[in-house]
């Protein structure tokens, strides 16, 4: 299993994509943390978890939030437990153009995408410091790579700065055997898009522009999570991986 004797935290894990790569970490041998803000689904996502065989806890976490993180931090290390792996995975998206978006929208777009990452690398590291390393895993977006012209701009800056956050942090911490890498998928099928997709038109949209011709499945961007996550990825820091099918290649 190529994850065996692992321990990740994922954030907003409790559904779509910060799901299923809780259920591949699992499936793999890791021991899951699944934190997320919505304790109901957190709670349903473990038990199906368990249900299946794999190890894992439910953990209530605001990312905004810096006490939270603490707390998690300091439960966990009690219980004699550690991270060797970080996957900061939630996030919300804004679709106003910058002309229409009221400024508490973006403080608030910018503390779950930014400042969340944010708060756990800055708290994980220590940890990850005395283990001798670990990896973490920014959920960033094609939208943290090009300027997405069916997104919202706040969404685009948010995933902008996990994209260099990430390349900032692999590039400080190497020399703790810390790496630290970002992936950026196309549109997948999940809670965030549920409003835009009830617009038939706006969904053919989305797929549409992606070369493949097909959105992604969510199980393809948790594989990719996996592979930056596991030790086969161990000369891999640094990077924005896009699981796009194409759609940052023209
Ligand atoms: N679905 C897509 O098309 C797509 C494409 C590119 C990138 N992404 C990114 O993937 C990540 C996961 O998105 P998803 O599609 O699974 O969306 P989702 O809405 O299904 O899941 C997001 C999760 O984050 C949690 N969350 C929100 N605010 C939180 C907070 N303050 N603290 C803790 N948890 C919080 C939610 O409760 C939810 O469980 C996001 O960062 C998103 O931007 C998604």
């Amino acid at each position: 299993m190529r994850l065996e004797y692992k321990t990740a935290l994922i954030t907003g894990a409790a559904q779509g994509i910060g799901k299923e790569i809780a259920r591949t970490f699992t499936r793999e041998g890791a021991f899951v943390y699944v934190a997320d803000i919505n304790e109901k689904l957190t709670g349903e996502t473990v038990a199906e978890i368990q249900a299946a065989g794999g190890k894992a806890a439910a953990v209530k976490l605001n990312v905004t939030q810096e006490k939270d993180w603490v707390t998690l931090i300091e439960k966990i290390e009690k219980e004699g437990n550690t991270f060797d792996i970080l996957v900061n995975n939630a996030g919300i998206t804004k679709r106003q153009p910058f002309t229409e978006l009221p400024v508490e929208e973006w403080d608030q777009i910018m503390a779950i995408n930014t400042r969340g990452p944010f708060l756990g690398i800055k708290h994980v590291i220590p940890v990850m410091r005395r283990n001798g390393g670990g990896s973490i895993v920014n959920m960033s977006s094609i939208c943290g790579l090009v300027g997405h012209k069916f997104s919202g701009e706040s969404y685009i800056a948010s995933k902008g700065a996990v994209t260099l956050m990430t390349k900032a942090v692999a590039v400080k911490y190497a020399k703790d055997q810390i790496r630290c890498n970002s992936v950026h998928p196309s549109t997948a099928d999940t809670a965030i898009m549920r409003d835009l997709f009830k617009d038939p038109v706006k969904r053919q949209e989305r797929i549409d522009e992606i070369p493949l011709g097909r959105m992604a499945k969510t199980t393809e961007i948790a594989n990719a999570v996996l592979f930056l996550a596991s030790d086969e990825a161990s000369f891999i820091t640094g990077v924005a991986l896009p699981v796009d099918g194409g759609l940052t290649a023209y």
